[in-house]
């Protein structure tokens, strides 16, 4: 007789029930927010519709070459359309938010000047139909679709006045959805734009520039956050939330004893120092200053004042671990390890499956910046996901994922981070940026062909878990 033969005890009359209300599984404290997420190019299409002005990824996406397929967001999932469908798949999955982006250039066109009504008419309608099936708005003002225009007139993020014009548009918008927009996240994954486009060239813009460029773009990006932190609070409602929506490159320490753990902290920091870094600490640290020398970005005082404006909260996109570090004896104070070849991925070959991640990411945030309110803005994996003749998805890839992940968040709120709320990404099947079509990360499969989406065995396992709130 194994031990798996033994009868359980019975749970239900053994345990107390669970604080988050599950009688089964990791529990997470009630009122833990479930959601999931999507950006306005990934999903909107209607790229020429009511007046949106072209960004710089219809620009990109319409270069041969670029894109896998040389696929295009022109039509992607016509969320812009098919909004109301969405949000009844959100409600199915018993998430209680929604994370979209605004397309800045529907807005405003050029990326500044007159206001384009019928673009923040398509935001108004989508924000009241959220809230009318009880789904809170977590609106994004950034997700990479820079305004054509401010490429043209500004070279993008490389023009100080690009940053200017971000804050305006965030201004006016917290103007215009604050009073039912509670959270606002300003740009989203700074690193990822900045770096692939500006730096290697496999994203929109599609620029390779040189060191010293590269960090003043960056710079103007971290300043773009820092003056529409400020606006939203000049022009939104009193109750209005902001914070950003960082891909934190995190260290995890390889294992989990003090040393390491101080290590993998120092590391997290220096990874991070051209983003979340100064940003929290209103600092460039000297270590990457050092580093930069006579690349170092131009800034003065006022800008660091601008760039750390206090935040509500942080929002956090993880996949993968930067690196696993083990502490040393060198000046760094840390060492990275490197990858094993085998180490398993999902269908990116990029993302690194290590579920300690979100633990750790959660932990580095409270434990080196004392954030106090944290939400997990992005999650998620990708798969090959092929519709069998009964249409069903059976995704047991992203269903071990899902559990193995979320019980390392749940781990990670057992022991004190401040984690409010966890956004799956992403909703359905979308374009994946210079992957294109061929990469899937949704709850729901899309039919590319037809548009209609179809959930995953991973729909079933979310909406169980949001439901008991608990990791099942
Ligand atoms: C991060 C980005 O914010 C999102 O746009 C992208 O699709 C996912 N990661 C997956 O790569």
């Amino acid at each position: 007789l194994s031990s798996c033969d033994t009868k359980p005890a019975p749970v239900a009359e053994t345990q107390p029930a669970a604080a988050g209300g599950g009688a089964h599984g990791l529990s997470f404290p009630a009122g833990f927010l479930w959601g999931t997420a999507t950006a306005s190019y990934q999903v909107e299409g209607a790229v020429n519709v009511d007046g949106r002005g072209p960004s710089i990824w219809d620009t990109f996406s319409h270069t041969p070459g670029k894109i896998a397929n040389n696929d295009t967001g022109d039509v992607a999932c016509d969320f812009y359309h098919r909004y109301k469908e969405d949000t009844q798949l959100i409600k199915s999955l018993n998430a209680k938010a929604f994370r979209f982006s605004i397309a800045w250039s529907r807005i405003f066109p050029t990326g500044k000047g007159a206001p384009n009504q019928k673009g923040l008419d398509f935001y108004n309608r989508l924000v009241d139909e959220l809230l009318a099936n009880g789904i809170q708005p977590f609106a994004t003002l950034y997700h990479w679709d820079l305004p054509q225009a401010l490429q043209d007139q500004y070279k993008g993020w490389q023009g100080r006045e690009t940053a200017q014009a971000f804050g305006d548009y965030a201004g006016y918008m917290a103007e215009k959805l604050s009073d039912r927009v509670k959270h606002f996240f300003t740009l989203n994954e700074l690193w990822t734009f900045i770096q692939l486009g500006y730096g290697d060239g496999v994203f929109a813009p599609g620029l390779k520039l040189p060191p010293a460029e590269l960090n003043q773009a960056r710079h103007h990006a971290v300043l773009a956050h820092g003056l529409a932190v400020q606006a939203i609070r000049a022009h939104g409602r009193p109750d209005t939330r902001v914070g950003l929506a960082e891909n934190i490159k995190v260290a995890v320490p390889y294992i989990e004893t003090p040393e390491h753990i101080k290590a993998a902290e120092i590391a997290t920091r220096e990874f991070n120092a051209g983003y979340t870094t100064v940003i929290l600490e209103g600092k460039y640290t000297d270590t990457f200053l050092k580093n930069a020398g006579a690349n170092a970005p131009k800034f003065t005082a006022e800008d660091l004042k601008i760039i750390s404006s206090p935040l509500d909260f942080c929002g956090i996109n993880i996949y993968n671990p930067e690196a696993y570090v083990r502490a040393a004896d060198n000046a760094e104070g840390y060492e990275k390890i490197p990858f094993a070849k085998s180490h398993p991925t999902s269908t990116s070959k990029w993302e690194l499956l290590a579920p300690e991640v979100l633990y750790w990411g959660a932990r580095h945030m409270q434990n080196i910046w004392k954030v106090k309110e944290l939400y997990i803005t992005e999650n998620g994996c990708s798969g090959t996901d092929e519709l069998t003749p009964e249409n069903r998805v059976n995704d047991t890839d992203r269903v071990a994922f899902l559990r193995g992940y979320l019980s390392q968040l749940q781990r990670a709120v057992t022991d004190g981070a401040p984690v409010k709320g966890y956004f799956y990404w992403s909703l359905v099947d979308n374009f994946e940026w210079a992957s294109g079509y061929g990469i899937r990360f949704g709850l729901f499969y899309m039919d590319y062909k037809t548009l209609k989406r179809y959930p995953k065995a991973s729909a079933e396992y979310f909406r169980t878990m949001a439901q008991q709130n608990a990791v099942l």
